[in-house]
């Protein structure tokens, strides 16, 4: 087991924190660009909270607001030119995992001449990819992607139906200011996804890692553990401080590369999601609690091992043998009943999505993503024939 594990980016942490930020942004600079998504920060006061902080650092703010869910490249477009165009020197989201992802990606823009979908790894034969961008402040106002304190951002193009990915070092945010009291205003639907989404990005490594991670595989479990424990208080009570930190604390720890450290596996449901969210513009972890339980059934016929014992760590079954194949489906039965159980779409008919373009998708994911044998990265690897049988399956 040889790997690298390196995250720069300062996790600050608490109910309240929020009040750092204007000094915490001072460090970089006098002039801020504010990336915001469609006004829930307004409506929620958080906004407001905010410019306080920041104007009392003296730091004057630019404003790059309306980030669509499913963050726009044409966005990030307009987000580098404020920030070009004010001589911003740092680049703070306060929002969800679109306002973060939109910032991280306006972030570099300013400072690439070039047209920013040039950095969105699509399929196309050259990628460019950044070595410098301005310096990042994030502040979640939403528990789901982790993008507070990783690499990574999931940008748009609406003229051509993709949805795709950045990856690269200087995306790390300076800072994460994460303040769980910015969540409380999260409807129930939005927090379900969240945990959907917590919970699935754990289980893409857990199932498509190498084998011999028992250490991994125990921080995995934990996370999914406490994401469905505190999740379900969560959604039952949006005020409940308590549980939103937990949750907010386990959607950094999912995506921040160090439960995954050293498992080295594909992203299969995620990047078969982006896909489908590229075409239909749907909730992101909406699609993927269509997708996991799914290819969970695909994939335990070819490992079954590992699902039983996640059915029985997580949900307390037992298998009648390691590869009990029965115990293994019975497990992601109890999963898929659990997002369903806290709101989430099982199936595409509950976001009126029919077969039509399945055979679409599936050609789309691997035009995007592929191995040297042309097939989309997993375990086990999969050919677009298997990509058109999980989604049926979930039709
Ligand atoms: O747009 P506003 O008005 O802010 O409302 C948002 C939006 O309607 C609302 N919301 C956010 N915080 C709120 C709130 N409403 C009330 N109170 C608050 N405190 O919630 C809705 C969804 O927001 P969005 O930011 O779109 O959700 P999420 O955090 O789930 O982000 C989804 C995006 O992140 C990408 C997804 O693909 C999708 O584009 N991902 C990014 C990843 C990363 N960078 O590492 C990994 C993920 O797997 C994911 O792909
Ligand atoms: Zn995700």
């Amino acid at each position: 087991m040889n790997f690298e594990f390196q995250n720069p980016t300062r996790l600050i942490f608490g109910a309240g924190v929020i009040s750092q930020l204007g000094k915490t942004a001072g460090t970089f600079g006098t002039h801020a660009l504010l990336v915001t998504g469609g006004g829930s920060v307004k409506r929620s006061g958080v906004f407001a909270r905010a410019v306080k902080s920041l104007a009392d650092a003296g730091i004057s703010v630019h404003e790059c607001e309306g980030v669509e869910p499913n963050p726009k490249i044409k966005s990030v477009r307009r987000g580098a030119q404020i920030a070009r165009d004010e001589k911003c020197d740092v680049v703070i989201a306060l929002g969800g995992g679109s306002a973060m992802d939109a910032a991280k990606v306006i972030a570099a823009a300013a400072m690439f001449d070039g047209d920013p979908w040039e950095m969105i790894f699509h399929g196309q034969k050259k990628v460019h990819i950044p070595t410098q961008a301005l310096p990042i402040i994030t502040v979640p106002t939403l528990a789901a992607t982790g993008s507070e304190m990783n690499c990574g951002a999931v940008i748009s193009n609406e003229d051509t139906c993709e949805k795709s990915f950045m990856q690269t070092p200087c995306l790390y945010p300076k800072v994460a200011l994460v303040d769980p009291e910015l969540t409380v205003s999260v409807p129930k639907n939005q927090t379900a996804y969240g945990v959907c989404d917590i919970i699935t990005h754990v289980t893409e490594a857990y199932f498509n890692g190498v084998d011999g991670t028992p250490i991994q595989d125990r921080f995995a479990e934990g996370v999914i553990l406490n994401a469905m424990e505190w999740g379900l208080k969560a959604i039952a009570d949006g005020a409940d401080i308590e549980a939103r930190s937990q949750v907010q604390y386990a959607s950094i720890l999912a995506l921040n590369g160090w439960v995954n450290s050293g498992t080295n596996g594909g992203y299969p449901v995620h990047m078969i999601e982006h896909t489908v969210s590229g075409f239909e513009d749907i909730t992101h972890a909406a699609g993927l609690a269509i997708i996991n339980p799914s290819w969970m059934r695909f994939a335990a016929k070819h490992r079954p091992q590992k699902f039983v014992q996640f059915s029985e760590r997580i949900f307390g079954l037992e298998g009648k043998s390691t590869d009990d194949l029965d115990c293994a489906l019975q497990g992601i039965d109890k999963f898929e009943a659990f997002l369903k159980d806290i709101g989430c779409p099982t199936r595409f008919s509950e976001l009126n999505i029919d077969g039509t373009r399945i055979s679409k998708y599936a050609s789309e994911t691997i035009r995007i993503i592929h191995d040297e044998n042309g097939k989309l990265p997993a375990r086990p690897p999969m050919s677009e024939e298997d990509i058109v049988s999980v989604l049926k399956a979930a039709l």
